[in-house]
């Protein structure tokens, strides 16, 4: 199965994805956490920490080329955080083709709140909130028990700028979906569980 999530930032495309990935047996495909993992590696575009920490989109030739080698590896995936403007829709078209598209539809005082209040394991990539999905103790990765932290981009001024980036950007994306009559469309409030049943409802049937 190919299935792309779209969403906003702190829509839960990470949460959602990475069950999505263990339940379905779908390699996870990132272009974040590509990124992440390479933040400071410099290109000719300069480094993706110089847009990330920002809250602007990494160029398009370095986000299109980690897609590129991640699909040639995957057969079933589940793709998150690309494509991110019209010309990613453009090269992810000539590149492979989707059997669902799920857009999570979270309301923009919400998504504020998830992100200032996420926190994230730097050894395993699994994700918290100092509310709304806590670790068993304070501040501990539940999975493999490193300290917990913050990530650069997830203080409020950047986070105003990423949505504002994905109004701009990504909302496009979104209707080009939606026009074509392929997007389904999820609420994305209520629990992780909650809302993994709604997407994962789809994908069984
Ligand atoms: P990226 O890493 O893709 O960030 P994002 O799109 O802003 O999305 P997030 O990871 O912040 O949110 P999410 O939707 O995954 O939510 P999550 O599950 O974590 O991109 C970062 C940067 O990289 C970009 O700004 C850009 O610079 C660059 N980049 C990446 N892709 C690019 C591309 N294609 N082109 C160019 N540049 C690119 O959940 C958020 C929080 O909410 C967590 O704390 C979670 O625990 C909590 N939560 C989740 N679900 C629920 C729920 N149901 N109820 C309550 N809380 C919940
Ligand atoms: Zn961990």
């Amino acid at each position: 199965e190919h299935v792309l999530l779209l969403g906003p930032p702190g829509a839960g495309k990470g949460t959602q994805s990475k069950r999505l990935a263990t339940e379905f047996d779908l390699e996870h495909v990132t272009t974040g956490d590509a990124l992440r993992a390479n933040k400071h590696v410099e290109t000719e575009h300069g480094t993706p920490a110089s847009f990330m920490d920002a809250g602007e989109l990494v160029p398009d030739p370095v986000v299109n080329e980690i897609v590129k080698t991640a699909l040639e590896d995957a057969d079933g995936y589940v793709l998150d955080g690309y494509p991110r403007n019209l010309s990613q829709v453009e090269y992810l078209d000539s590149v492979t083709d989707l059997d669902y598209v799920f857009y999570l539809a979270v309301p923009e005082d919400e998504l504020v709140n998830r992100l200032t209040g996420r926190r994230v394991c730097p050894d395993c990539g699994a994700n918290y909130h100092v509310e709304f999905n806590q670790p068993e103790e304070e501040g501990v990765c539940d999975e493999c028990g490193a300290d917990l932290v913050q990530r650069d981009d997830d203080t409020e001024e950047t986070v105003r700028e990423r949505l504002r980036v994905y109004h701009e950007n990504t909302e496009p994306v979104v209707e080009h979906y939606r026009e074509k009559g392929t997007l389904v469309e999820v609420e994305g409030e209520g629990t992780p569980d909650d809302v993994f049943e709604r997407i994962a409802s789809e994908v069984r049937d």
